[in-house]
């Protein structure tokens, strides 16, 4: 009973951590501009370990905390299942595509567990995301000499030069992003990435067209939508054509879309279907 309570109280405490960490603009978790202050001024003894503990707070990467397991245990456990997970999707799905040769960028990078997968086989991986928390995350836990960690307003490549990257890959975001950023990354995809350089992008598709995008349920109260949207994760599903028209108006081709199988651990709904992989091309 005791430690019933204690853990309800502990997820109060974890969902007013998310609104004090929270940055600009909406869904910039982890966000806040202290964050990566807070993880440079601590000793480096202490730095992985409040880095993985900073992201349990983030709705982005670990699951909710499970009754009778110790906070400590569970966020070790989570660490060591996206290691494995990310090592394993790097393998199936950007592996084959890869040469040691390659500039890579990583969209939406979070705690860099994919680009310390993809370091090993190419030249220099550039990972990118929207949160200056979550990139000082992943320099205390997947810092690597071949990567660069940079943060990026969620629409611009800004520090990314036009045809430098040979590939691009962008796992578990753009259903993240409402759709003129969705169409802007793709844009910015199409100027950084090098003729017939390639991109694996993941998109939730909605299978039943009803060209309603959203999988959370319509709010109808603006005051709880604006709320929600702040602090709650964000989750879009488009239908087929909309996603196609988004790709090919940046000028990109689409060369193969396979729906994903999943790994233990890896990012899933409950209709699995739902995650297609698209590898898209510069003519
Ligand atoms: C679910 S996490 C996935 C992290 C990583 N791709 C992986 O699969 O392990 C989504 C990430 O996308 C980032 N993100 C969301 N919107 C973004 C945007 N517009 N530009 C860049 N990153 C963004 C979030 O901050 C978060 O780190």
């Amino acid at each position: 009973m005791e430690q019933q309570k204690f853990r309800t109280s502990f997820g109060l405490i974890r969902r007013l951590l998310i609104v004090f960490t929270t940055g600009f603009p909406d869904q910039n978790f982890l966000g806040a501009f202290y964050i990566p202050f807070l993880l440079q001024s601590i000793s480096p003894k202490f730095r992985k370990n409040l880095a993985l503990n900073l992201l349990f707070i983030s709705p982005h990467y670990y699951g909710t905390l499970p009754p009778n397991i110790r906070r400590q245990d569970f966020i070790e456990a989570e660490h060591q299942g996206m290691l494995l997970s990310r090592e394993s999707m790097i393998e199936r799905k950007v592996k084959p595509h890869l040469n040691q040769n390659m500039i890579v960028l990583d969209h939406g990078c979070g705690p860099g567990y994919l680009a310390s997968a993809v370091s090993r086989y190419c030249n220099r991986v550039i990972a990118v995301d929207i949160s200056s928390g979550v990139i000082a995350c992943a320099k205390a836990i997947n810092g690597k000499p071949n990567i660069e960690y940079i943060t990026e307003s969620g629409t611009h490549l800004s520090q990314v030069e036009n045809s430098s990257i040979d590939l691009i890959y962008s796992f578990a975001v753009m259903q993240h992003v409402t759709d003129d950023v969705c169409q802007q990354i793709l844009q910015e995809f199409f100027r950084v990435l090098k003729p017939q350089g390639k991109i694996i992008c993941e998109f939730v598709v909605d299978l039943q067209n009803t060209g309603n995008a959203s999988i959370n349920k319509q709010i109808l109260n603006p005051f709880v939508k604006k709320i929600k949207e702040r602090y709650i994760l964000r989750v879009l599903g488009r239908p087929f054509p909309k996603i196609e028209k988004f790709i090919l108006d940046s000028g990109l081709e689409i060369a193969k879309v396979t729906a994903n199988k999943f790994d233990p651990g890896e990012e899933k709904s409950k209709d699995a279907e739902l995650y297609y992989t698209f590898v898209l091309t510069k003519p």
